[in-house]
């Protein structure tokens, strides 16, 4: 790891590691351009799957990754969690890990070694067991053995408003965006947002989802990041339950205490990297908004009385027909 200090004034970036190749751009490719405020983002669209084109050497190419992870093989014991970004994975994935491992021991590496849009199929069917994979794509790009195999799948649920405070943060941290664009202009910007995407647009991806577990699926177990907030123990006696995993009081105990917001937040720096950090400062950064509060009704912070508004009424005009009842205060 490369230690170069800061000025102070001038936090260091950060700069992804590009360590995968990436085909030339051709006419046959699907180009969307996102407008979040500030310079708009060019990505590779693949089904409802975006590749940022700046940063894309980042990940596998899509043309071919997509196709491989739908093809990949499954095994009846995999685990798959499945969520919209910023809904609480980090928490839902060690938690996992810890019942299906029966130990209160954190994962030694971190969630993205597990992630489907990030690895390569042959390195995520080459992990150790018990294997729970995470993701934020929608049943379109999951393996088709997923539904075969009948493998079980976690579905997270958190309340839009909060999501949104919190993906704003996470989009600037890692550079999406530009770092100068304002709460205001982001979710007037977001409330514009038409592109079919599963990294992206949370109504989208709510309502892909949901539309999808119509067709009834008992290997999907629903959950809520508030609910869990509220009565972490009673959420993961319930959670073991479904994963047939035996967890006495002591053991669901003592995973609620070591997956507090703050035990992982302190717990995230001794984790084995997935992507190359180039300094430590910039490590912190990403530490501070991957784990940023943590808390239920944020989003009051941010929302005016108008945005809310706004926001309710788009939410009753999108999410139509959905019967999920989000709580966004505890
Ligand atoms: P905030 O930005 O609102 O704090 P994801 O893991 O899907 O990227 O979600 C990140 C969100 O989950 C962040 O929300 C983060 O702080 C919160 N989070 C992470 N670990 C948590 C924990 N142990 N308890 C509660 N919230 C947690």
């Amino acid at each position: 790891m490369e230690d170069r200090k800061s000025d102070g004034k001038n936090p260091p970036e950060w700069k992804p590691e590009l360590k995968y190749d990436f085909d030339p751009i051709t006419s046959d490719d699907d180009i969307v351009t996102v407008d979040l405020g500030g310079t708009p983002i060019q990505c590779l669209k693949i089904g409802d799957a975006l590749q940022n084109l700046r940063t894309a050497r980042m990940l596998p190419d899509y043309r071919k990754h997509i196709p491989s992870i739908r093809n990949m093989e499954m095994d009846h014991d995999d685990v798959i969690i499945c969520a919209f970004t910023k809904s609480g994975t980090h928490w839902l994935w060690e938690i996992t890990s810890m019942l299906r491992n029966e130990k209160a021991d954190y994962h030694g590496k971190e969630k993205t070694s597990a992630m489907l849009e990030f690895i390569p199929a042959e390195v995520l069917r080459s992990l150790p067991k018990p294997r729970i994979y995470n993701t934020h794509f929608t049943p379109q790009c999951l393996p088709k053995q997923v539904f075969d195999k009948r493998c079980k799948i976690l579905f997270l649920q958190r309340n839009p408003k909060d999501v949104l405070v919190s993906l704003l943060s996470f989009l600037k941290g890692h550079t999406f965006i530009d770092s100068t664009i304002q709460w205001e202009e982001f979710i007037s910007k977001y409330m514009e947002l038409e592109v079919e995407s599963s990294l992206l647009n949370w109504f989208y991806y709510t309502r892909q989802w949901f539309e999808f577990l119509k067709e009834g699926h008992d290997n999907i177990y629903c959950l809520s990041y508030e609910d869990m907030k509220e009565d972490s123990v009673g959420e993961i006696t319930k959670l073991a339950k479904f994963l047939e995993v035996e967890a006495n009081n002591d053991l669901v105990k003592d995973i609620a205490v070591k997956c507090s917001f703050q035990n992982m937040k302190k717990a995230a720096g001794s984790k084995q990297e997935t992507f190359a950090i180039n300094n430590k400062e910039v490590a912190q950064k990403i530490t501070n908004f991957t784990y940023r509060k943590g808390e239920v009704g944020d989003w009051k912070n941010y929302f005016t009385v108008a945005v809310n508004e706004q926001f309710n009424a788009l939410y009753d005009k999108k999410m139509k027909g959905i019967d999920f009842k989000y709580r966004y205060s505890l």
